[in-house]
């Protein structure tokens, strides 16, 4: 049994075997491995085939047979036949320019080079794990009957009120033009006014009042303001933090959705958790709890790593030998275990047991209505807990101004997914459905009432209880593969002082 194929895809290695034949491995990244071609001299232009290099790309056609060597099941192999076997180089490769002409390269050089890094087997594992993360989120979605919406990339409101927001703008001038042109308000017009006395000139004489026209010096140029009026939108604008405001409207009319789509945070984090530009997949959850939404966060964390199991062994298996020794029993645990449930309160008082008994240093504060730091959140989830957890019921003041209140008026209806090495990996909560105690927050959290307006009639017309969470992908990613920095997770990272290829 033998068949003919067709492939293409660019050298791994070639190495000739004294005159006669030469071997060539070629990876067309559908798989970490690739496809071993034994190619003999009585091919046309062997010559020049024997001595392509790494990274050159070729199509080949030949004959697969069982490989009779070992190290693979298959080989391909090129001779001249009659059922037109050949070799045709595609495009070269310089082997003393070529950045992977060797191999074993650190993954901070090959940062630099984010345009070459998938042809190396961990970006292209990488890659692949990232693909199928993605398709089984919308498996996952889809078998529950969630509707997939797209939300606006381009926004006008800060859902998170962190103010870390990267603005949209059509005002500024060409980076040569003077800055000048950026229209700004005139200031509003006076009326001419009568100028008052001085003072006095001398005791017992009088002055006359003069009619002076005040003169108003022109704006200073610092105080000026941008006329927005006159911006691509009306108004400032800008890059969204997250998809939950928008999307919560749909899930007010067609119940359970979710968003998957790119979003943006001007903080300027160099953590290898943090990125400018990351992708989020936001569900939200009509008539549901808290209780849902956690059930819903860890349902899904769990199909996807398992999704990964079934379809990317192999690229597990490598990740393992590479980065994480014990990744998919890691992973296996993850799946079989329930995630331990908690309040905020019980994790603070954990944490404040520990340092009390001289168990454990932070370099950050521990106390309730402190935001807990990723060295608090890894230390419960890699420590206390040994995998992943779900703390909720957290401060209000250290939430978004959307969370639902809880009775007690201190704690609001939020909950973090945190796992080991990471940290966050989720956050939701429960939405405040009434528009009375939206308001109340609304105005807490000193945000623009107006701005709201269409966020606040949801709740006028038909509220909903509803929860929601967000997961960000290329943390999910990080926690499949055992990779470190999220700036190996994603194909081109950005991040501060970032945004090259
Ligand atoms: O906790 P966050 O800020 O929650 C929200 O944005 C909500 N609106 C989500 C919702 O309820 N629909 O962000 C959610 C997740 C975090 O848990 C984290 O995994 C990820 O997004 N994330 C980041 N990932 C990479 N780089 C950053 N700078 C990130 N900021 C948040
Ligand atoms: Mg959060």
């Amino acid at each position: 049994m033998y068949k003919i194929i067709q492939v293409a895809g660019w050298v791994r290695t070639a190495r000739a075997s004294g005159k006669e034949f030469m071997f060539v491995e070629i990876n067309d990244g559908s798989s970490l491995k690739g496809l071993q071609a034994v190619i003999t001299k009585d091919i046309e232009g062997f010559e020049a085939i024997s001595k392509v290099t790494t990274g050159t790309s070729l199509q080949l056609k030949g004959t697969l047979i069982k490989s009779p060597a070992q190290g693979q099941l298959f080989e391909l192999q090129v001779s001249k036949t009659d059922r037109g076997h050949g070799v045709k180089i595609l495009g070269t490769c310089e082997g003393k320019t070529y950045p992977l002409a060797r191999k074993g390269h650190g993954l901070e050089f090959l940062r630099e080079k984010a345009h070459l890094r998938p042809r190396t087997n961990t970006f292209g594992a990488v890659t692949r794990v990232r693909n199928n993360l993605a398709f089984a989120t919308h498996l996952f979605f889809q078998t529950r009957g969630f509707q997939y919406i797209h939300t606006p990339i381009i926004t006008a409101s800060d859902c998170e009120g962190a103010g870390q927001m990267f603005q949209v703008t059509t005002l500024l001038p060409e980076h040569n033009e003077p800055i000048g042109k950026v229209p700004t308000v005139e200031p509003p017009k006076e009326k001419k006014q009568k100028k008052k006395p001085v003072a006095a000139a001398a005791e017992g004489e009088e002055q006359p009042v003069a009619a002076v026209e005040e003169k108003k010096a022109p704006e200073p140029f610092h105080a000026k303001k941008i006329d927005y009026k006159k911006d691509m939108f009306g108004k400032p604008s800008f890059l969204t933090v997250s998809g939950q405001l928008s999307v919560e409207n749909y899930c007010c009319a067609l119940s359970d959705v979710y968003t998957f789509g790119p979003t943006f945070r001007a903080e300027n984090s160099h953590t290898s958790r943090h990125l400018a530009e990351f992708w989020m997949i936001e569900p939200e959850l009509a008539f549901a709890t808290l209780q849902d939404n956690m059930e819903c966060a860890e349902a899904y964390l769990k199909f996807c790593l398992q999704y990964v199991i079934e379809n990317n062994l192999e690229d597990l298996k490598f990740f393992e030998q590479q980065y994480e020794k014990g990744l998919i029993e890691r992973l296996k645990n993850v799946i079989d275990t329930p995630f331990r449930r908690l309040p905020y309160t019980e994790a603070v008082e954990i944490l404040e047991g520990l340092i009390k008994e001289d168990k454990v240093k932070f370099e950050n504060k521990v106390y309730w209505g402190v935001d807990l730091a990723s060295e608090h959140e890894k230390h419960l989830t890699e420590k206390v807990f040994g995998g992943p957890i779900i703390l909720y019921n957290y401060p209000k003041d250290i939430k978004a101004f959307y969370m639902k209140v809880n009775e007690d008026g201190k704690t609001v209806q939020a909950m973090d997914v945190l796992v080991p090495r990471i940290g966050e990996i989720i956050g939701g909560s429960a939405r405040e459905e009434n528009l009375e105690r939206l308001d109340k927050r609304i105005e807490e959290c000193k945000l623009d009432k107006q701005a709201y307006w269409w966020y606040r009639e949801l709740r006028q017309y038909g509220t909903v209880p509803h929860c929601g969470f967000g997961l960000g992908f290329e943390r999910l990613v990080m926690m499949a593969t055992g990779m470190e920095n999220i700036r190996d997770v994603i194909p081109f990272p950005r991040a501060p002082g970032q945004a090259e290829f």
